[in-house]
């Protein structure tokens, strides 16, 4: 019999075993007409003498996504998902969760309430509450400690990470995988399973693990968590369940919950959640089909194309490196294996996935050998006439349907594009260094690239897992523009009176990995310095400059890497200079301002005003697609504190 529990919830009773499905396309998640269908389902199971036994599943390939996030914020509709939950685990029929994909915060909450959880091959379980800045609020913190030992569940709610199948079966969160089709035999289980197996997670003791383990696991966490609140929460949550019992618990847990979610920190992760999805969605792109790609060729094996290539290589791509010389090349093979070989001894990837890796890896000292790329990655010195010549070259070697990248920073990937024959074929693809860590991805759309060119820079992309941003062309494009800004701002603060360790210390108290001066002086001054000079020529008169960075350069005073820049640096660790104080106070002398102090507000205010500035001339010159974009690439790419929402979220909600 088949039975219609809400517009998203549908149920079919077959011999004795209901089966619910929840069918709310994309992701399944528990809105609040799934909410209110499957309480109707279990009300149903529960009078029904036709029904023994449930068996809950997703429609498609996702069990749930979590709780519909769209309806955070608005006002909530009963049932609520700790109602649903406990209604499901009080179940006086057995429960069976037949995880046919993802199940995730909510999701997973709702399968924990299920007597017993078969996983199909492809399922996945996390809690990624703390990425949007709160924690389950349906019991997960209360029942995960209840199924897998207790510093297991502190690291995986408070970090967000997802097991795949196997790796949840271990850990006790999924009773059994299914060999074949997954609801057929949740169905068999439902029926014929030995009921001893069937448990509500509630009712089973706390995991215990060694004190220093939950300890360790804890601090790891709250080191990394940069001020973020829910991560912090997650700990005490989870940790808790060993001196409360399961409904004081459950009662702190959505009392927490309700507060992270109508904070403004988990309001900023919203909004980052939605950014990366309308990322996705480029103007003239809709119905355009990428190219497909399997080889990729990297034109120089530096320390950006080798991240490049391994980035490439743990993606599945054939990579040929290619270097000037037979020497180089083997250079560049020494590198790229040396960053796989390391992976492999981290545990980041197997002894089979190093040697798959390396049997799709070539590198070759003559540019011919990559005729057979699909798509070409330059990373050779940023300078034209080099980048120029190549992309004239590669003309001649490869495919006219092959696409050209170009990895450029600061030079005009239109003049690139046009010393080949086929400049709709380049696109701008700006990785961040180290290539194979970093995000972020600019894709440069150039005058000429073709849409399906500029759809399969996009798809490379995505499958390098990295986050591509859309840029028009620009000096530095969106980040390297804001970075200026930035940097000028902060420049001024210091004429005006602040010294770079109390710019550095607001910044970093604000949520920033590091301040602008550490990042300066870790990213070497000389390459902004050599800039400055170049641009001296054209240089407005009239405007503001400050000339303090030249005046350490000049001192050979470099950054990090030659032991000073704008600190000193003792044993790897930043220390004031004095001397640095000095050079300072000299150059306000020269200009004859007069200093005042500057409070940390005002620094996070004038910083956060000039990159949201900045980003509001890269809308109106139509080179980022949305600010959102711009907040993403903040994010990714510069270290700026996702919790805070990006420059431009940020200006916006402080007006
Ligand atoms: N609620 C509402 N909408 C959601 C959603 C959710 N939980 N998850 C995804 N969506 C939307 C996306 O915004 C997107 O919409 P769009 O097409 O209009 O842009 C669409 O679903 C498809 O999403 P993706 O592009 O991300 O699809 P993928 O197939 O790449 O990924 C996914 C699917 C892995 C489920 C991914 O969407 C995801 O990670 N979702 C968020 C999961 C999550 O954080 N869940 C926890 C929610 S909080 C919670 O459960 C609280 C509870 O403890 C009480």
């Amino acid at each position: 019999m088949n039975h219609e529990f809400s517009a998203n919830v549908r149920g079919r009773t077959e011999n004795g075993v209901l089966v619910v499905t929840i069918d709310n396309p994309p992701v399944n998640a528990a809105s609040a007409a799934v909410r209110a269908g499957l309480y109707a389902a279990f009300a149903h199971a529960e009078a029904a003498s036709d029904v023994d036994a449930v068996v809950l599943t997703g429609a498609g390939k996702i069990f749930v996504g979590g709780a519909d996030i769209t309806e955070f914020g608005k006002v909530p509709a009963d049932p609520s998902l700790p109602e649903v939950v406990a209604r499901i685990e009080g179940s006086t029929k057995p429960v069976v969760a037949a995880l046919n994909g993802a199940a995730l915060g909510g999701g997973l909450e709702i399968a924990l309430a299920c007597h017993y959880r078969l996983g199909a091959k492809t399922a996945i379980v996390a809690f990624p509450e703390v990425k949007l800045g709160i924690v389950p609020g349906a019991g997960g913190t209360q029942r995960l400690p209840r199924l897998t030992p207790l510093d297991q569940a502190v690291e995986l709610i408070a970090t967000g990470r997802s097991l795949k199948a196997e790796a949840a079966k271990t850990a006790g969160i999924i009773d059994a995988l299914a060999e074949g089709d997954v609801l057929s035999q949740a169905i068999e289980i439902a029926i014929r399973g030995d009921r001893n197996l069937f448990r509500k997670s509630s009712e089973q003791p706390v995991i215990t693990a060694p004190g220093e383990a939950i300890e360790a696991a804890a601090t790891k966490i709250l080191a990394k968590s940069r001020g973020q609140k829910a991560p912090a929460e997650a700990v005490r949550l989870v940790r808790a369940t060993q001196d409360t019992d399961f409904a004081a618990g459950l009662a702190d847990e959505r009392k927490t919950f309700v507060a992270l979610r109508d904070s403004a920190e988990a309001a900023a992760l919203r909004h980052v959640f939605f950014a990366e999805r309308a990322a996705a969605k480029i103007e003239g792109l809709e119905n355009v089909t990428a190219r497909p790609v399997s080889t990729i060729g990297v034109v120089g094996t530096g320390l950006m194309g080798s991240g490049i290539a391994v980035a490439a290589l743990d993606a599945g791509y054939r990579v040929i490196g290619i270097e000037q010389t037979d020497e180089a090349a083997q250079r560049g093979l020494e590198r790229i294996v040396g960053m796989l070989d390391k992976n492999f001894k981290s545990g980041r990837i197997t002894e089979q996935g190093l040697a798959d890796r390396l049997s799709r890896l070539t590198v070759r000292g003559s540019l011919g050998e990559i005729a057979a790329a699909d798509l070409v990655i330059e990373a050779v010195f940023d300078d034209l006439a080099v980048k120029t010549n190549l992309f004239r070259a590669l003309d001649d070697i490869v495919r006219p349907d092959a696409i050209l990248a170009t990895n450029t920073s600061y030079l005009d990937p239109d003049v690139i594009a046009a010393a080949t024959r086929y400049p709709e074929r380049v696109v701008g693809l700006h990785f961040f260094s180290p290539a194979n860590i970093m995000r972020l991805v600019e894709v440069v759309r150039c005058a000429k690239t073709a849409p399906e060119v500029l759809a399969s820079g996009f798809a490379v992309a995505r499958k390098f897992g990295k986050l591509p941003i859309i840029s028009g062309v620009t000096e530095g494009f969106i980040g390297n523009r804001i970075f200026s800004a930035y940097r000028r701002e902060a420049e001024f603060l210091i004429e005006d009176g602040a010294e770079p360790r109390e710019i550095d210390a607001a910044m970093e108290a604000y949520g920033l990995a590091m301040g602008p001066f550490a990042v300066f002086d870790l990213a070497g001054l000389e390459i902004a310095w050599a800039r400055r000079k170049r641009q001296a020529a054209s240089r407005d008169p009239s405007a503001r400059y400050v000339d303090i960075a030249d005046r350490l350069c000049e001192a050979g005073r470099f950054g990090q890497k030659s032991g000073s820049g704008w600190y000193n640096y003792e044993a790897g660790k930043r220390v004031p200079a004095p001397e640095v104080s000095a050079m300072i106070a000299e150059a306000r002398a020269a200009k004859g301002i007069v200093t005042r102090s500057i409070g940390a507000d005002e620094i996070v205010a004038r910083l956060l005003g000039a990159m949201a500035d900045g980003g509001r001339k890269l809308l109106d010159e139509k080179i980022a697609a949305r600010a959102s974009d711009i907040d993403l690439v903040m994010i990714n790419g510069y270290g700026f504190p996702a919790h805070k929402g990006g420059p431009m979220y940020a200006a916006e909600i402080q007006g």
